[in-house]
């Protein structure tokens, strides 16, 4: 006898002999895996009404009332016994059959990758907005891990994109790969009014080719942070405006502290590793000392400058002076694990680290600022992240919607409040709420309209990765003091010219710059 598949059926009548199907009255079925009710007829056969449970297809009440004319037309005239059986058979059957029916549909749960800030306020707060967002849809959310670094998550991203099976519904991105993943994006240009109400710059970085690949999610801009208490012991009444200053604080905090026992201590720690973020860190010391940002808007390379060159060279002298020799493998939480231990005067992070710091031994003693100023005023790289649907997604309705809500002005608030993330909305950095919390978010919001460093993503689009990983590699050798910075620029732009193409222009002038700068401010 051929066999059906479960599936192809919700509801038969069959005739059998235990372990053997005989006959049967409306359909040839496969009673494995098959629920089913039994009684015993004539000649040691069985009758039986089977059914798929909630594991298999949900009986239909249409389907029940065909069974059970079925069963009634075959066998009413056998023993009363075993009609009275089966009219209990049936009430308990249709009672499952019309409770079954009445079952919702299962919940769709999508995926989301979004790399977030590994800080345990943080991740409570998301598991908070992914609850709200369940609560408001009946929409479930499940997390993917994924790594620390921009450098590797770019890797994951591009290893589950390119596989359906395991590419997620909602994926982060960080402001600098809309061109990157540009291909895996589903076009959410319909939503756009979503985002008239965000900094112009984010919904215009997230536009490839007239399309909105990504909604703004977070905006981010390098900060200085500062301890408060030592400030004030060592007679300063603010946080240093320019790099000198930061030098000449930061050498005398640290050796004051070290002459109280404190060997570990040292005045400056910030992201010196070859990485993603040592491209931050040394875009602000070019860009604020007037070396422009690598590659300019019109597809030139300027990065073969003496205000660059300068800026390297000034990093390169505090290794080992005011910053730990070990500052050239730091990535992010690296220096925040320095400064929360109380062993940094200044740090060099994103905003986030605000709340993380809250969350140790110098809470209540530390306080953020722009960072120091140089020739050119205060700068600060822009960063942050986007979310994109995946362009193949099954479930492309639920994932939007869960876009729409992460991206949504109350909650970007609420989480701007509880997580010190700054939000995509530039109103929202001076809602009393928000600065009461994030008293420095008005400076923040300030350097994010008029001051920020932007990475040469878009205008050399699919090849930043290279770009941008020739760049700290060059950072890095002057660091390690492997090349001299004259040497490491030089090179450096000839690299550049190779991997995208573009002339190279070396500027002689120290104005080089497409940015309006805020002027020292303090
Ligand atoms: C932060 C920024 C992001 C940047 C990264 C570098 O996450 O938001 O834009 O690329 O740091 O580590």
């Amino acid at each position: 006898m051929a066999e059906l598949s479960p599936l192809q059926l919700s509801c038969g009548v069959v005739r059998y002999r235990p372990r053997q199907v005989c006959g049967y009255f409306t359909l040839r079925v496969q009673i494995h895996g098959l629920r089913k009710l039994s009684i015993q007829v004539q000649g040691g056969d069985r009758i039986g009404l089977i059914w798929a449970g909630s594991e298999g297809l949900i009986m239909r009440c249409r389907r029940f009332l065909f069974a059970l004319k079925t069963i009634r037309d075959c066998i009413f005239s056998r023993r009363a016994q075993a009609v009275l059986g089966l009219a209990a058979m049936f009430l308990v059957i249709g009672l499952e059959a019309c409770r079954d029916t009445a079952q919702p549909a299962s919940p769709v749960t999508i995926t989301l990758l979004d790399p977030g800030w590994l800080d345990q306020e943080f991740i409570a707060w998301r598991m908070h907005e992914e609850d709200e967002f369940t609560r408001e849809t009946g929409i479930r959310v499940k997390d993917l891990p994924a790594p620390e670094t921009a450098i590797d998550q770019l890797a994951l991203w591009r290893k589950l994109l390119q596989n359906p099976t395991d590419a997620p519904d909602v994926f982060a991105i960080d402001v600098i790969w809309p061109a990157l993943t540009a291909e895996y994006s589903l076009d959410l240009s319909p939503y756009l009014a979503d985002t008239t109400g965000d900094f112009p710059m984010l919904a215009a970085n997230d536009t490839v080719n007239g399309k909105l690949l990504s909604m703004p999610y977070h905006a981010d801009a390098g900060l200085l942070f500062y301890r408060t208490d030592l400030l004030r012991e060592y007679g300063y009444r603010a946080p240093p405006s320019t790099w000198d200053e930061l030098e000449r604080m930061a050498a005398r905090i640290q050796k004051g502290e070290r002459s109280k026992g404190k060997k570990d201590f040292w005045g400056y720690v910030w992201e010196g590793a070859a990485s993603e973020a040592l491209t931050c860190n040394a875009l602000e010391w070019q860009a604020s000392e007037g070396g422009g940002r690598i590659i300019d808007n019109d597809k030139t390379i300027t990065v073969n400058n003496p205000a660059t060159i300068r800026a390297w060279q000034r990093a390169a002298g505090w290794i080992g002076s005011i910053s730990p020799p070990s500052v050239t493998a730091y990535r992010e939480w690296d220096a925040l694990n320095v400064w929360r231990s109380g062993n940094a005067a200044f740090m060099r992070n994103w905003p986030t680290s605000y709340v993380t710091s809250e969350n140790s031994g110098i809470n209540g003693r530390f306080g953020a600022s722009l960072l120091p100023a140089g020739r050119a005023g205060h700068t600060a790289t822009l960063g942050g992240a986007s979310l994109s649907v995946y362009r193949n997604s099954r479930h492309a309705k639920e994932a939007t919607a869960l876009v729409r809500f992460l991206c949504r002005r109350d909650v970007e608030l609420a989480r701007a409040s509880a997580t010190s993330q700054p939000p995509v909305m530039p109103d929202l950095y001076t809602v009393p709420e928000v600065l009461g919390a994030r008293p420095h978010f008005a400076e923040l919001e300030r350097i994010l309209e008029h001051g920020v460093a932007v990475r040469p993503s878009t205008i050399t689009g699919s090849n930043y990765a290279q770009v941008s990983a020739a760049y700290f590699n060059a950072v890095h050798s002057v660091l390690k003091k492997e090349k001299g910075a004259s040497e490491a620029v030089a090179d450096l732009e000839k690299e550049l010219v190779r991997i995208t193409g573009f002339p190279a222009h070396s500027p002689a002038s120290e104005s080089a710059s497409d940015d309006k700068r805020l002027n020292h401010g303090n």
